[in-house]
């Protein structure tokens, strides 16, 4: 069953995945975003102070839907709600995570890329689930495989996408929206390029808009 943060990931179609390391840049990152018409980010836990940039997007731009990536333990868990994180995101499934996140209340989107991981993952009532690294795993060879048995799953490839094959993705029914690093790339950050990081979400936006459209 899809919540309302599902249902906004899955209208967007894309999210980027952002490791900050200078959270002061955090809001004018948000509004770049916002700005090609993608109002969520992953933001990973895989840079210090990832709690704090998750606050301060939240802050600076209340609409906009903000998760936090790379969640690998209970305190990183606690740290994401405190900040005001709506979504976790973890690279594998680990079944104590996602009960705390249950108990929470906050939704858990956990890798998986095989069958196992998808039967248990489904065992916690989860149906949406990120697929990673989705290029290494297979790509979209193995989600359609894995689509065949497990037909009410949802998956959210992240690991290698990019804009040359997102539309590929994005066409699959089973795929909700991709998540990738491309959009906001640690030189494009660094060298504060904010209409480049627009340009490259808007693009996404128009490609994942062409396939919904024409097929
Ligand atoms: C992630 O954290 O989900 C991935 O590192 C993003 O993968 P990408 O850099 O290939 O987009």
């Amino acid at each position: 069953m899809m919540n309302d943060v599902m249902n906004r990931i899955a209208e967007i179609g894309i999210v980027p995945v952002i490791r900050i390391d200078d959270v002061t840049k955090a809001p004018r990152l948000a509004e770049a975003l916002c700005a090609g018409g993608v109002p969520v980010a992953e933001v990973t836990f895989r840079a210090a102070g990832a709690d704090r940039a998750i606050r301060a997007m939240r802050e600076s731009v209340p609409d906009m839907l903000v998760g936090a990536g790379t969640v690998l333990t209970r305190e990183q868990v606690d740290s994401a709600c405190e900040a005001g994180a709506q979504f976790v995101v973890s690279p594998g499934f680990n079944p104590q995570n996602v009960a705390y996140c249950q108990t929470k209340g906050i939704p858990i989107f956990p890798g998986c890329v095989t069958p196992g991981e998808i039967e248990c993952a489904l065992s916690y009532g989860l149906e949406v689930l990120k697929f990673f690294p989705a290029e290494a795993f297979g790509g979209l060879k193995t989600i359609k495989a894995l689509s065949a048995p497990f037909s009410m799953v949802k998956f959210m490839p992240t690991g290698g996408i990019s804009l040359d094959n997102l539309a590929s993705y994005i066409a699959h029914p089973s795929i909700i929206a991709c998540g990738g690093s491309y959009m906001v790339t640690a030189k494009l950050l660094e060298e504060n390029r904010w209409e480049e990081i627009t340009a490259l979400c808007r693009k996404s936006v128009e490609i994942i808009q062409e396939v919904r459209n024409h097929g």
